[in-house]
């Protein structure tokens, strides 16, 4: 699978690269290129070159991987553009080497096709005498450093938000207690009148809501500590189908689990675990209002933790648990909500759910994912590591 450039065209990058005194005897200048050829097939980065009338002269195999392309023999020589035909935002930078007079150096680019961005540097490959012979382009995947910023943007968006409710709720749960004392005791100077009773009965419980609210809202802004255990997805799984099922009405809708054979055990903290599925099945159950389907899977997997280590260390070793449904899905706007604190659309939701579904996700060094289709279902994937590092997370 990898070939390398042909002898010619790194010879034309060397020749630009290296100065002229530095050239050495035809002996030691095949060993260079064999060096040079080693130095573009290995490297980490995407490297693609072309020549001054747009064919192209190189393209290492980090580039065809970061372009989802499939290599061929007659790649090198033919038009970029054709070659490059699927990556017109590629085509288009490549397109302005020649034109422009500053080139960009360090630039990101997204590839919308494939959802991916890259971080690149556009040169131009000179003569000695200044004359450009071809440009070249370095690029990295920038795609997971981008989830990564991403996540941090959120924690960060999550701990302020956090911050703000935990004052709230604090300044409000003694003026709440004392509405709900006083209500009592005036309930029982009337206790004649019939029409003050229920009225005073209807404060006493909207009190109550109201406190139960602010007690979900200080259980969300608490740090999360885990009680790491050896921990069964499928005891898990089925402990979150029963206490589902006391939360929101389940009606006729039919659940099915397949659940990967000899999933191994992971270190987990088992109950928390549970709160994550009660609350992704809870809204299962409730998109779907009472008929419909929900699949819970459960597989073995793996994920790159930095991506600084990609291939270098090892993936992490992780189980893989999805639950989804054929309900009505979500729309792409409310998509980027649903993990906010208090975004809700039902008329009785607080909107935690998933906000706590996250920070437990979080704690356990996991991930969590969601896709949905508006009219399809919606699908959550929860990655968490087979042996956690994580303690406890604040
Ligand atoms: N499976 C799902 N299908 C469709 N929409 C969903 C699904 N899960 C979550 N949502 C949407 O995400 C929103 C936020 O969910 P979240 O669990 O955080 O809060 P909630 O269910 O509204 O209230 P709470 O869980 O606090 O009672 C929901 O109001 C709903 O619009
Ligand atoms: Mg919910």
């Amino acid at each position: 699978m990898s070939e390398t450039p042909p002898r010619s065209d790194v010879r034309a990058v060397r020749r630009a690269l290296v100065p002229r005194t530095a050239r050495r005897t035809p002996q030691t200048s095949s060993v260079d290129d064999r060096f040079f050829r080693h130095i573009i097939r290995s490297m980490r980065n995407g490297v693609l070159a072309i020549h001054r009338d747009g064919r192209l002269a190189l393209m290492n195999d980090e580039a065809y991987r970061i372009f989802a392309l499939t290599k061929t023999a007659e790649d090198v020589g033919r038009r970029f553009a054709d070659v490059l035909c699927e990556r017109p935002e590629i085509v288009r930078v490549l397109g302005g080497a020649f034109e422009l007079s500053h080139l960009p150096n360090r630039a990101e680019l997204r590839l919308t096709d494939l959802d991916r961005v890259i971080g690149y540097t556009l040169s131009q490959v000179k003569e000695d005498e200044g004359a450009p012979r071809g440009a070249v382009l370095f690029f990295k995947d920038l795609t997971q450093v981008e989830q990564l910023e991403e996540r941090e943007r959120l924690r960060d968006r999550l701990a302020s938000l956090g911050e703000m409710a935990a004052g709230i709720a604090h300044e409000l749960k003694n003026p709440l207690a004392g509405i709900e004392v006083m209500a009592g005791l005036l309930r029982r100077q009337v206790s004649d009148s019939k029409d003050a009773q229920s009225l005073l009965a209807d404060i006493i419980s909207e009190a109550k809501l109201a406190n139960a609210i602010v007690v979900e809202m200080l259980e969300f802004v608490r740090p999360v500590r885990l009680q790491v255990e050896r921990t069964s997805i499928a005891e898990v799984v089925q402990q979150s189908v029963t206490m589902a099922e006391s939360k929101a009405e389940r009606g006729s809708v039919d659940v099915t689990v397949d659940l990967e054979r000899g999933l191994p055990h992971i270190q987990a903290d088992h109950h928390q675990l549970c709160q994550v599925f009660t609350n992704l099945l809870a809204n299962a159950f409730e998109a779907l209002g009472r008929k419909g389907h929900i699949t819970i899977t459960a597989a073995t997997g793996a994920m790159d933790n930095d991506p600084a280590f990609v291939g270098v260390h090892p993936p992490t070793p992780t189980v893989v648990v999805d639950v989804a449904d054929d309900g009505p899905g979500l729309k792409a706007d409310v998509t980027e909500k649903i993990f906010d604190p208090f975004f809700t659309t039902k008329v009785t939701g607080t909107g935690l759910g998933l906000a706590i579904v996250r920070k437990i996700v979080d704690a356990h060094d996991g991930r969590i994912d969601v896709s949905s289709d508006e009219g399809v279902g919606t699908r959550f994937r929860v990655t968490l590591p087979i042996t956690s590092s994580a303690v406890w997370f604040k």
